[in-house]
């Protein structure tokens, strides 16, 4: 089954919201000039219902995006409110102010919502098993998009890597490995997690892709490497030339405040209906955002 619509119908007609973080600016690079309206805090805080409503009506969009999510994963173990509020209560009110103007949609979940039950890529068919608050409020988002309308969509990535604006969005583990390199800081990183580490700039053109289709549901777009946290490391401490500050340690050791899947990579039983490849793994997507990041590093 092909794609059965094309992004010339959507170009300048996509909002979204979180667009100065990590994935949102993925996505900008990745569509095009012009073709996104990137949204950040300031224009409209999520959270807030009539300013959302607002922006609707301002730009008259034909897709919603919503990258915008509260990740700090440790820190929702005591901010629930916060937590539940942005990545719950905010999505569904999107979702139904997006329904009620026949505007489809996309809103970024996270591998997250799977437990440790199984050690292959988890499909969108598999049962999810939310360990932390953020993972459950995560789920909750899901749950309320998909019911507030059949068209609206879900997209579950993992691991993102990436380029950043200055003060925006949370600060990736990648550049803060790659900072810890450079101040020559020896880091031990936990070997025991398996996640699908996801280049931006992939996940943003996957994204684009299906804004332009007619396709609704669950998707997971995600690297197509499964790799454990040190095994993301250990490339980054490598292209700074520095593995000798590097090491392992497990889960229980680091001792996080919010428990993590063991396992999370992820899987996709819907590639073939968005006429695209599946997202390259971390060797072929690492090597390119180190070298367009770094070119200073790059050897
Ligand atoms: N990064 C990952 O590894 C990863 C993994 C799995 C899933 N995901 C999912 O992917 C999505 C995007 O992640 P990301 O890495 O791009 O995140 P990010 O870089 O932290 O960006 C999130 C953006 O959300 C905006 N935001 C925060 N609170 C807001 C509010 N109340 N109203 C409006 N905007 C608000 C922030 O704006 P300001 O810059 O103005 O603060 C920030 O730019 C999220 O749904 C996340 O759960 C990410």
């Amino acid at each position: 089954m092909g794609l059965v619509a094309t992004t010339a119908n959507i170009a300048g007609r996509v909002l979204v919201f979180g667009g100065m973080g990590q994935v949102g600016q993925g996505l900008v690079r990745q569509a095009g000039e012009g073709a996104v309206v990137a949204l950040g805090r300031e224009h409209a805080d999520l959270t807030d219902a009539a300013a959302v409503e607002a922006v609707l009506d301002e730009y008259d969009p034909a897709v919603v995006v919503n990258a915008a999510a509260f990740q700090p994963v440790d820190l929702c173990e005591s901010e629930l409110r916060q937590a539940f509020a942005l990545n719950s209560l905010a999505p569904g009110m999107l979702a139904a102010a997006c329904e009620r103007r026949d505007i489809r949609l996309i809103h970024l979940s996270t591998d997250y919502v799977f437990g440790s039950a199984q050690q292959t890529p988890y499909a969108e068919s598999d049962c999810p098993r939310p360990l932390s608050v953020y993972a459950r409020s995560k789920l909750a988002g899901e749950h309320v998009v998909l019911t507030a309308s059949p068209r609206h969509c879900v997209v579950r990535t993992s691991s993102v890597y990436g380029r950043t604006l200055p003060g925006r969005g949370t600060s990736p583990f990648v550049e803060r490995m790659l900072r810890r390199a450079m101040d020559e800081e020896p880091t031990r990183v936990v070997d025991d997690q398996v996640v699908s580490p996801t280049y931006a700039e992939d996940l943003g053109a996957a994204l684009w892709t299906l804004a332009g289709s007619d396709r609704a549901g669950l998707f997971h777009m995600a690297g197509g490497t499964p790799a454990s946290w040190y095994e993301v490391a250990e490339r980054v401490f490598r292209f700074a030339g520095r593995l000798d500050l590097l090491g392992r340690t497990t889960t229980e050791e680091f001792g996080a405040a919010a428990p993590r899947p063991s396992y999370s990579a992820l899987r996709s039983e819907r590639w073939s209906e968005l006429g695209i490849d599946p997202l390259p793994g971390i060797d072929d997507g690492l090597e390119r955002h180190l070298a367009t990041a770094h070119p200073e590093l790059a050897g």
